[in-house]
Formats: C-alpha cells, sequence, structure tokens
C-alpha cells in the first residue's frame, strides 16, 4: 500500500514555549489504514495533526503527503483532505442543512452530506439553527463536515468526545466503511475505546513522544496475558479456574472440566488496551 503520509523525525515547538512540544516523532500512514494516534491530553495530538493539514508550518523535520514534501503541495491539498477539529466549527445563526450547504460549495467533489445527516441523526434537525443544537449534535455535524468533499484522506480529532454510546457506534460504522471503500484515517484520541475498535495502527503518544506503533492485535498478543479463565458449575456452586495456554490441548484438567462439567464462561487473557497504554508508557497516563 502506498503511505500517504511519512512522518519523519518531527519536531515542533510554540512560539514562547520553553520546550518541544513535538519531540523527534516519526510514523507512516498507509493509504486505506486507520492510524490511531492515541494519548493523554496534552500529549502533542492536535499539534501533530495541525502539522499534518499544513496549519502549523515552522517545524523541523520531514513530512510527506503521498511521497511529496508537504510544504510542497499548495491549497489543492483541501481538496483531497477532510478535517474534523477537536472544537466543532460552525455558523451557529445558520441551521445544520445551511451550514452543510455552505461548506460543500467549498469544494469540487462532494459527497452524500443529506444521507450522513440522516445517518447520524440530525435529519430531522436539519432546519435548527446550529446555536440551538447540543453538544452532541454539534460534535456529529462536525464529522459530517469533515466527510463534505468525499476525502481521500481524513483527520479526525477526538471525534467521539462528548457523543453517547449509540452514536459514538454510528460515526465508528460510518468510519469503517469509509475505510474499507478505500478511504485512509488518522485518527487522535485519548478514548481507549475509539483505537480498540477502529484502528489498523496504533502510536501511543506521550509528552511528544511515540512510544510504541503497532496493531491492536500485535499489542494484545505481546502484552496479553497467555491464559484461559474458566467458569464452571459443581454441585450448584460456580468455580473458577485458570489453566496456561500453552499446552492447553493436552492438560487434563481442562479436559476434564470440558467434558463433564457445567460451563459457564470461557475466557482468554485479555489485557486492556488502557492496561497496555500503561504498561507501554510507564504510567503516563
Ligand atoms: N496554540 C498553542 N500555543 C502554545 N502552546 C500550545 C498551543 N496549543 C497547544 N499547546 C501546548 O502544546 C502541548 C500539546 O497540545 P495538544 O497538541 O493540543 O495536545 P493533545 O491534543 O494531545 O491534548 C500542550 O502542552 C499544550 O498546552
Ligand atoms: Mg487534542
Amino acid at each position: 500500500m502506498a503511505s500517504a503520509f511519512r512522518i519523519d523525525n518531527l519536531c515542533f515547538n510554540y512560539p514562547g514555549s520553553k520546550e518541544d512540544v513535538i519531540k523527534g516523532i516519526s510514523f507512516e500512514v498507509r493509504e486505506g489504514e486507520v492510524f490511531g494516534l492515541l494519548g493523554p491530553s496534552g500529549a502533542g495530538k492536535s499539534t501533530t495533526q495541525k502539522i499534518m493539514i499544513k496549519l502549523l508550518e515552522n517545524y523541523s523535520g520531514e513530512v510527506s503527503y503521498f511521497g511529496r514534501n508537504l510544504k510542497d503541495i499548495n491549497k489543492s491539498f483541501y481538496e483531497e483532505v477532510g478535517v474534523g477539529f477537536e472544537m466543532p466549527v460552525h455558523f451557529s445563526k445558520m441551521t445544520g442543512l445551511e451550514n452543510m450547504e455552505f461548506f460543500s460549495g467549498f469544494y469540487k467533489k462532494h459527497t452524500n452530506y443529506k444521507d450522513l445527516m440522516e445517518r447520524v441523526g440530525l435529519w430531522e434537525y436539519r432546519n435548527v439553527m446550529v446555536g440551538n443544537y447540543s453538544k452532541g449534535m454539534k460534535v456529529r455535524l462536525n464529522f459530517v463536515r469533515a466527510m463534505l468533499n468525499n476525502p481521500r484522506v481524513l483527520f479526525l480529532d477526538e471525534v467521539t468526545n462528548g457523543l453517547d454510546p449509540i452514536n459514538a457506534r454510528i460515526i465508528k460504522e460510518i468510519i469503517t466503511e469509509y475505510r474499507n471503500q478505500g478511504g485512509t484515517v488518522f485518527l487522535s484520541t485519548h478514548l481507549m475505546n475509539d483505537v480498540e475498535q477502529l484502528c489498523d495502527v496504533i502510536a501511543f503518544c506521550v509528552n511528544g513522544k511515540l512510544h510504541e506503533i503497532s496493531t491492536p492485535r500485535e499489542l494484545k498478543l505481546k502484552y496479553g496475558k497467555r491464559d484461559i479463565e474458566i467458569e464452571y458449575k459443581e454441585s450448584g456452586i460456580t468455580r473458577k479456574e485458570v489453566f496456561l495456554l500453552d499446552g492447553i490441548g493436552n492438560n487434563e484438567d481442562f479436559q476434564y472440566i470440558i467434558r463433564n462439567k457445567e460451563i459457564e464462561t470461557i475466557h482468554s487473557g485479555e489485557t486492556s488496551m488502557e492496561e497496555i497504554f500503561i504498561i507501554v508508557t510507564g504510567g503516563a497516563l
């Protein structure tokens, strides 16, 4: 797969800040994948996104977009990328639909935003002024706005922040569909749930540095507990036993339970993304 973004030894500091906010990070976002930057507040996630979308320019290191230096790419870049900022940006005196019509007018390519508004539950509120929208409604409209030009690369900063679980799931479904149709996503978030369910690649970001870059599956295998926990009923009482995954096929005690007992639950030892984050970053959450 082509490299959508390649970032090499990126450093950045805001005017007046004492030390670098981004301290020499390198990573690659490949076309067609969802890349998740995960980290606590203040880690440098939004700053990284702003550099990648050409909002902040005085960085050192290299950023390339589909093999070209980002600094050499002109405004046509914005035809190709979609950006969801952390803070929703809309005209509050215009309705939701008017906002989408207005912003859509900037682009040559368009997505079916009416359909998207319907899916995120905003179609019935399309004629309400955005100033009267709830926080969650503004967040959903912000997401639709990011998709307006049917972008080649979609940037989403804290995309589910402030959403209830049902709406968060709908948005994640739309992101997954977009990716399955070949879209590329750069997502930054402090929410473990987002990365676990959405991302093909996860990078842990703390204090301007990246710790581990890996797939959710590799992370789970690497940091997961290799055991199986089994709960079964015996004389009306629930009992629990833990077996090592290695050699489970020849473990007679395990097999005896499987064959003879009323099993209630079986779980392989899962380490949550939260635990993995704490292990990888040394507790910097
Ligand atoms: N405009 C700015 N001017 C000065 N410092 C900033 C500015 N924006 C962010 N910072 C600082 O940069 C660091 C990283 O911020 P940010 O990229 O927003 O982190 P995150 O998105 O991971 O929460 C923080 O210490 C923050 O205070
Ligand atoms: Mg942020």
